[in-house]
Order: C-alpha cells, then structure tokens, then sequence
C-alpha cells in the first residue's frame, strides 16, 4: 500500500479548554459543570481537579513552541464558554475573548492553523442552574456563544466544529452520569441530544454570517458496533448501540430526520415517555443545514452483548472487551481496523464532503526513564497502526482530509483525573515541565515527510 498521504493533507495536534488551560477563575472566567462535577468527592478518579491543569491559559506561547518544535500543521483546540461568558448569556467577557484572540495569533505567526471548536463540554454552570442542556433556552445561550467568538476570532479561523461527541454529553452526562453534569435519567439525555443537535445547526448559520469563507463541522466519537457473539440477539444489540451513538446524531444532521428504528428502541426501552414532543416544527430542517466536513474521534471498536448489565449501569446491554485483546490503559482495545471500517461505512452512508479524523490516540503511562526520554512504544504503535488505518480508507475512496492526535498534552482526562496520559509530549504537573515523547518525535518525521514509510512496523 501507498504510505504516502495526499498533498496537503492536514496533520494536527488535539487538546480542550477544560483539559489543559487551568486559570479556572482567572480573569472573569465562570464556573462550569466540569468544576462542579469534579469537586464531587469520588467522582475523580485519582482525586485530582483542573485547577492548574497543564496551565497553558499562562504557557499558550511555550505550547505554540512546541507545536513549531514538531512541525504539525494544524491545532484543534476549545473555546471555554465559561471563559466568554461566565453566566453562559449576556455580556461577553472581553479578557475571555483576549486570551483567545491571543493564541489564534500566536498560532498564526507560527504557521499553525487554528480549528476551533465551540463545545468541548464545559457548559457554564449557571446555565446548568437553569437545566443546562435539558432546557431549550441552552440553545439560545449557546447562539449568543457562537456570535461572541465567531465574531471575535472569524476573520482569522478558517475551521470551525461546533459540538465535540455529543452522544458523549447527553448520554454519559445525562443518563450514565458518568461525566458532568452527572444526570442520571435517559428522558433527559434525549431531549439533551436534541437540544445539541438544533444548537449545532442554528451555530453553523451564525458561523456563516461571521466567517464566510470558513470550513464549518461537527465532531462525533465514532466506534465500530459489533455483536459479542454471532446470535441474533447480539446482532439486535450491536445494531441498537450503532443506532443510538451514530445514527440518532448523523441522520438528522445529514438525512434531517431521526431514525425509526432507534426511535422505537428507546421508546420500547420507557425513555420517550412523552415521545418526541421536544422536536418542534422546523427543528430538523435547521439541524440538517449543510456542513462541510464530519470529524470523527476513533478510539476503539464497540463489542456488543445483548444481556443486561446491572442497573447501576442504566443500559440494557453490555460492551464487552474481547478477551484475548490489546488494551490500553483506558481498557480500551487497539483495534485500527475499525477506523478504516467507520470512515469507509460513514463515508457511505452520510457522504460528507470532506472527513476529518478530529481525535486518535491512546492512554499510556509510560513517563521519562532516569536519564530523561520517555519511551513510549507502545503509543507509537498505536498511532502508526492508525495512520495506516487512514492510508487504507483514503486508498479505498474516503475524502479524508487531515489528522489530529489527540494529545498535544498529558491533561486533565475528565473523570480519571490525572491519571491517564494521551499525551505526545509529558507533563510534569508539580512543575509543569513538558518533554516530548518517542511518539512526539515519531509524529514530527511524519508531518515532515507526510508519509508513514519511515517508521518500523507496528
Ligand atoms: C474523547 C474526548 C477527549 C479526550 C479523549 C480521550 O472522548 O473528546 O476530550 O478525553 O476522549
């Protein structure tokens, strides 16, 4: 296989807001629901908060450094909200707007160019006071975001997302309560997801007027759905959890219409108990307002089994780990092949124009031996098998425009605190020194030569 990705082909770098810039009530910034989550005793993992984080909202420059120091072309970054508007609505905080008026131009002088994404999940809490994403005005709050940093930073971004996984806010957030705002009700998470997706479509329209020229998309965290097993009971469940992660978001943003089946499923499953009422008229012709690439984060592949889990868990199947399998240190198996397999099956499906990977990589702990290079081989692996995975899609006819590894940073990992490092460069959080690692390295001779040929076999 050719090893050689096209010509300008886009290699970039992947961080959050919440996960790295620490400064939480520096210079007007608001609370967000991830500030209230994690002082919850026990709901992070290792005890650890983001206060500090990795402190880039103070070391942005020495990160741009960075970034020039591995040649990568492009950085993905969030906008806080809580930064910009720290009531969620009303007046825009203009030291908010500043810190990122800053880094855009710093990234621009270096020769990077800026994707920003809008929500990356730190919803100010105040609009949470209020039900946060259960509550419809969210998407007018969420407007009135756009316009503040669109029209702030929209002559210099050229690319835009405006939500980051959102099944991973409604349903973790809102029916698993697994990550903020720590809901525990299905009813929610649906009428939540309904409300992301209107506010995604009424935010590509504001985009538009305030940066016309730009490439404008929306970012999902995409798994290859399994059956555990060849029953027709685990075919049913794999294509249920395929449903509800992949299709109840893409169908109405690029069909402009929720799927029937799914939406049978959760009404069988009681979590429609006043059915779709919260769909309006109009809705879905606003969600289905065109777009111009799909991101996609790819971790791993989703093995499904039909049988219940128990109710602590508020799901009627389980994902389950093949055994014997290569596990990271999230638990979750390498498997690149499924990243071929969902850019060639949403390429299919949806036909975007263009598809970006917005997120890939893996957690491994692996940190500087004593004479100082972090050796992290594994993780190296682990990218060139999935850069691999992207040559065989594009090989095979997918659109696939560029590449972010997620992370820049060890950071903030939500709910696991600290504890789990995707970074490509470490971080030491009592000092904040950075060191990068043999991936770091590894990735840079990449984004220099644009081909994976130079590097031994995964
Ligand atoms: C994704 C998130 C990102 C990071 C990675 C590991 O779901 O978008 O912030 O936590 O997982």
């Amino acid at each position: 296989m050719d090893e050689v990705f096209p010509n300008g082909f886009v290699w970039g770098v992947a961080t959050s807001a919440f996960q790295i810039e620490g400064a939480h009530d520096t210079d007007g910034r608001g609370p967000s629901i991830w500030d209230t989550y994690a002082e919850q005793p026990g709901f992070i993992e290792d005890g650890s908060n983001a206060h500090v984080a990795c402190d880039h909202y103070h070391r942005y420059a020495e990160d741009i450094a960075l970034m020039t120091s591995l040649g990568v072309g492009a950085y993905r970054f969030s906008v806080a909200w809580p930064r910009i508007l720290p009531t969620g609505r009303g007046a825009a905080n203009v030291a908010g707007l500043d810190f990122y008026d800053r880094l855009v131009d710093g990234l621009l002088a270096a020769g990077i160019a800026p994707w920003a994404t809008l929500y990356h999940w730190d919803l100010p809490q105040a609009l949470e006071d209020e039900g946060g994403w259960t509550n419809r005005s969210t998407v007018d709050a969420f407007v009135e975001f756009t316009h503040a940093v669109s029209g702030r930073l929209g002559d210099r971004v050229a690319h835009w997302i405006t939500h980051n996984e959102p099944w991973c806010v409604s349903v973790l957030g809102h029916a698993q309560g697994a990550h903020a705002p720590g809901k525990r009700s299905w009813p929610d998470a649906l009428v939540a997801s309904h409300h992301l997706l209107l506010s995604h479509g009424r935010a590509v329209e504001v985009i538009r007027e305030n940066a016309p020229r730009a490439k404008i998309g929306i970012t999902l965290n995409v798994s290859e759905c399994e059956p555990a097993s060849p029953s027709e009971a685990d075919h049913i469940a794999a294509r249920q959890f395929d449903g509800e992660l992949i299709r109840w978001f893409l169908d109405p943003i690029y069909l402009g219409r929720y799927p029937n089946d799914v939406i049978e499923y959760h009404e069988r499953e009681g979590r429609l108990p006043r059915g779709m009422d919260f769909v309006k008229a109009g809705d879905l012709e606003e969600i289905n307002t065109p777009i111009d690439f799909l991101g996609v984060n790819y971790y791993s592949r989703a093995v499904v089994r039909s049988a219940t889990i128990p109710e602590a868990d508020n799901e009627p199947r389980t994902i389950a780990v093949p055994d014997p399998a290569e596990l990271t240190d999230m638990g979750w198996e390498v498997y690149p092949k499924g990243l071929t397999h969902s850019l060639v099956r949403l390429n299919a499906d949806y036909e975007p124009a263009s598809l970006v990977v917005t997120e890939n990589g893996a957690a491994y702990a692996m940190g500087p031996g004593p004479d100082g290079p972090v050796q992290d081989t594994r993780r190296c692996d682990y990218v060139k098998s999935h850069l691999e995975a992207c040559l065989a899609a594009i090989a095979s006819g997918v659109p696939l425009h560029g590449y972010f590894l997620w992370s820049l940073l060890d950071n903030f990992e939500w709910a696991f605190g600290n504890a789990k490092r995707f970074g490509i460069v470490w971080v030491d959080f009592e000092t904040q020194e950075r060191i990068i690692k043999a991936s770091g390295h590894m990735y840079s001779r990449i984004v220099r030569t644009n081909t994976i040929s130079g590097e031994q076999a995964a």
